[in-house]
């Protein structure tokens, strides 16, 4: 059965995000569209709680179940949460478009029910030499985020 879920964002930064997963040894296709960002690429994770009570900061760290570094989705060493950046063409919505095959929907690591956030600055993907570099990739303020839900197919 293949699985699916949604992310309403909100805040300076808006938009649906749609996660499709054919079965749990597939990729996940992530696709869908933000408005209310800067031109030029943004930090675009999942973190690890589904709590917006305090706004997005209440969303925790990036989701790392396995105690991994801070790193680009092509990295091996990563947290389960880092979908890199997402481009903005400052002209236009935002469009997401990734294919993650460490993201799941399906058993205890599963993303739903934890954050989606998106960053006011460009994700260093761990290698930029800062001091939040390998935490956070430096990504600046957290401008929008919504809580994956499981969705209708
Ligand atoms: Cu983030
Ligand atoms: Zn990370």
């Amino acid at each position: 059965m293949p699985a699916k879920a949604v992310c309403v964002i909100n805040g300076d930064a808006k938009g649906t995000v749609f996660f499709e997963q054919q079965d749990a040894n597939s990729p996940v296709k992530v696709t869908g569209e933000v408005l209310g960002l800067s031109k030029g690429q943004h930090g675009f994770h999942v973190h690890e709680f589904g709590d917006n009570t305090n706004g997005c900061t209440s969303a925790g760290p990036h989701f790392n179940p396995a105690g991994k570094e801070h790193g680009a989705p092509t990295d091996e060493n990563r947290h389960l949460g880092d979908l890199g950046n997402i481009e903005a063409p400052g002209n236009g919505p935002t469009k997401v478009e990734i294919t993650d095959s460490q993201i799941t929907l399906f058993g205890p690591n599963s993303i739903v029910g934890r954050t989606i956030v998106v960053h006011a600055d460009p994700d260093d993907l761990g290698k930029g030499g800062h001091e939040l570099s390998k935490s956070t990739g430096n990504a600046g303020a957290r401008l929008g985020c919504g809580v994956i839900g499981i969705s209708k197919s």
